[in-house]
Formats: C-alpha cells, structure tokens, sequence
C-alpha cells in the first residue's frame, strides 16, 4: 500500500471540476504536486501526490476553512478491495500502521447511490469501532486527540481507508450539518443562511455577530426565508426587494419592507449584519458587499455570488480577488471567507467583515 499518497475529497456532485482545481492550487501553495481523478457528478475528487506521505501534509498545512468547493477531505492510501466475509479482519490489519485515532467518521459520496450505502456505513462503522477499541487504536489518549480515521465508503467491498485532522476538516459527517427546516420560514432557502452561520461564525460569538436585538438588512429578501432567520434571532430587519414579503413575517412588526433596488439602497446607520441573495452577476455583488464594508454601512456583510454554468472557479477566484484587492487598497483588516454549503446550489456564500 502506497501510505498516505492520496486525497479523498468530497464536494457538490457537479461541482468535481472546481474540487479539483481549488485542491490542485491549494496543494501547491505547501509545495505538493499531483493529479485529480473525477468522474462528474461523483460527488468527489481523487488527488494522488507525487510522493507517499503528501496527503497528510496538506490536511495538516492548508487550512480547511479556506477551502471553498471541497466540503470534506481525507488523506488516504490506495483503495482496499475487502472480501465480503471478513471485512474487519482485513481493514484490522491495514489500520495496524494507523495512528491512534479518538473517533471513526465512516462517509460516503453525497449522490444517490452513495445514500444507499447509509445503513450499511452505520453497521459497518459501529462494529469497526468495537474492533479498533479492543485494540487500542480508537482512544481518549491526548496523543489521538487531534486525529479522526476516516473511512470513505464507495460500495461494501471498496473503501479509501485515512485519517483528518479535527481541528481541520469539516466538523460534520459529510462535510453536512444536519439542519432541521422550520415549518413557519417562507421558503427553504432560509436553511442556507442557517447554514452559513455554522461554517463562518464559532457558536460563541453568535450573540456578539448575529446580537439578539441588532440590526439587518437583507438585500433580494421576498419573499423573506432569510429575514425568517434573522427575526427568528429577534432581530430588526430592512427587508430590501420589489416582491411581496411573507404576510406572518410583517406581521412580527420587527421587519421593514423597503421597495427599492438593492444596488441603490443606502441605510440610515450602520447595521450589524448585511445580507445579500439577489441573483445578479457575482461580480457585481462582490463590489456591493465590499462598498457596504468600506462605506461602514454594516459591521458584517454575508452574500450569496451566484456562478455561471462555466469557469465556475475563476469566475469566484476572480470575485474574491475583487474583495481582497479593494480592501486591501482600503488598508483595513478583514476576514473574507467562502464556502460551497450544501444548501446551496449554483452559487457559493461568502462572509465579509472587518477585524
Ligand atoms: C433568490 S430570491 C431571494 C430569496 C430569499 N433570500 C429568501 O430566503 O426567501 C432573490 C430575490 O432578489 C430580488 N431581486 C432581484 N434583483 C433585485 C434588485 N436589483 N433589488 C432588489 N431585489 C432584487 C428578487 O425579487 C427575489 O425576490
């Protein structure tokens, strides 16, 4: 077996190509070379290093967070092609070159078939983790602390057997948070938003960047399953848009519809949050989001840049070279981060503020 010569990286099936050139470029930048293997819609990206050892060397270096495409990532070695009829006796010897581990994770490709594999990813993972624990590899031990062994699951006889860091990689099976759809929200792209929080903002600094009782603006908000959320943490709303706005909502008497073009709206005092998804041209609303900073008309902007059906990657380094150049010029500190969420679908959501 070739020992951590590969990446397993999983992503938005359709979304292959983009895994593969972020991954491609982000490898680089900690001086590891090699080539992706992807079949679209797959829901994942094969990267082999050029030499064994490579893997772990990007999951430690680059950080995870600022990967954009790739939702989940695992550092493996070849595919383990198991006999049906010893499955844990066959994987036990493999893992006996493993680190000590604090927790199994057992994944599988987010498409269709790879959903069918769910209950059989279950049963298998709780009987390897009885397996391991008896031998020591599965442990509370401060030195397993950091390291989860990860198992990617391609069908009940093929699976990439490797390891992440915790601290860096998705803290979500999948690389998907569970998020429960709330009855009363007037349209499912409320979860998006939802979603967005949990990648970009740590649970204890919700109540200092999403404060009960600040103030929004939500930019294309009709017909409101954002300002649903937003309300939902009591906050103020100016909910910006020339389509109707949810009646249960307007009712809450906490937002205010302001019919007008989200580029041309300028609000009364700062806000503590801005948040954009009008369908518009990415670039376009990476320059809205990056005025609103600058001009201090929010201490937070978080926006959705709708991608075109090619170069979708360039077309989002492009919109974020746009951000960084222009606060950069600005000479103010900030933090620009991007993430593909599940929620979303032809589109990537970014979050903009300043330090
Ligand atoms: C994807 S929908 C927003 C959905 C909303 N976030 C929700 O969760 O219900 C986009 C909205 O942007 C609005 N829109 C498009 N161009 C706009 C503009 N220039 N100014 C204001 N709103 C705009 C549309 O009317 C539409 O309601």
């Amino acid at each position: 077996m070739s020992e951590f010569c590969r990446l397993v990286l999983q992503c938005r099936p359709g979304f292959e190509k983009e895994a593969a050139a972020e991954i491609t470029d982000r490898a680089a930048e900690v001086g590891v070379y090699g080539y992706c293997q992807l079949k679209p819609h797959d829901g994942y990206v094969l990267f082999t290093c050029q030499q064994d050892g490579d893997a772990r060397v990007v999951v430690d270096k680059v950080d995870f967070r600022s990967l954009i495409f790739v939702r989940q990532w695992t550092a493996c070695g070849d595919l383990q092609v198991l006999d049906a009829n010893d499955r844990i006796g066959q994987l036990g010897s493999v893992l006996d070159g493993y680190p000590e581990c604090v927790e199994l994770w057992v994944e599988q490709p987010d498409t269709t078939e790879g959903r069918e594999l769910g209950t059989f990813c279950r049963k298998f993972g709780s009987a390897l983790a009885q397996h391991m624990r008896k031998k020591g590899k599965l442990s509370k031990r401060k030195e397993a602390r950091n390291t989860r062994l990860q198992l990617f699951v391609l069908s009940g006889s093929e699976i990439y057997v490797g390891i992440a860091p915790v601290n860096n990689s998705a803290p979500w099976l999948m690389g998907i948070p569970r998020l429960k759809f709330p009855k009363q929200a007037p349209s499912r792209s409320t979860l998006k938003l939802e979603e967005a929080w949990h990648w970009f903002i740590p649970s204890t600094k919700w109540d200092e960047r999403i404060p009960l009782g600040g103030s929004a603006v939500d930019l294309g908000a009709a017909p409101g399953g954002w300002t649903w959320q937003l309300v939902n943490r009591s906050m103020f709303v100016t909910a910006v848009d020339n389509g109707p706005m949810n009646d249960d909502l307007m009712e809450s008497g906490q937002v205010i519809h302001a019919e007008e073009d989200a580029y041309q709206f300028v609000p009364d005092k700062t806000v503590d949050l801005m948040v954009c998804d009008v369908v518009e041209k990415p670039i376009r609303t990476a320059a809205l989001a990056s005025d609103w900073l600058l001009n201090g008309y929010c201490r937070e902007a978080i926006f959705n840049l709708k991608l075109p059906m090619k170069q979708r990657y360039q077309e989002t380094v492009g919109c974020l070279n746009l951000i960084s150049d222009r606060m950069t010029e600005a000479g103010v500190a900030y933090e620009l981060r991007t993430k593909q969420l599940y929620h979303d679908r032809e589109e990537v959501t970014c979050s903009l503020r300043l330090l």
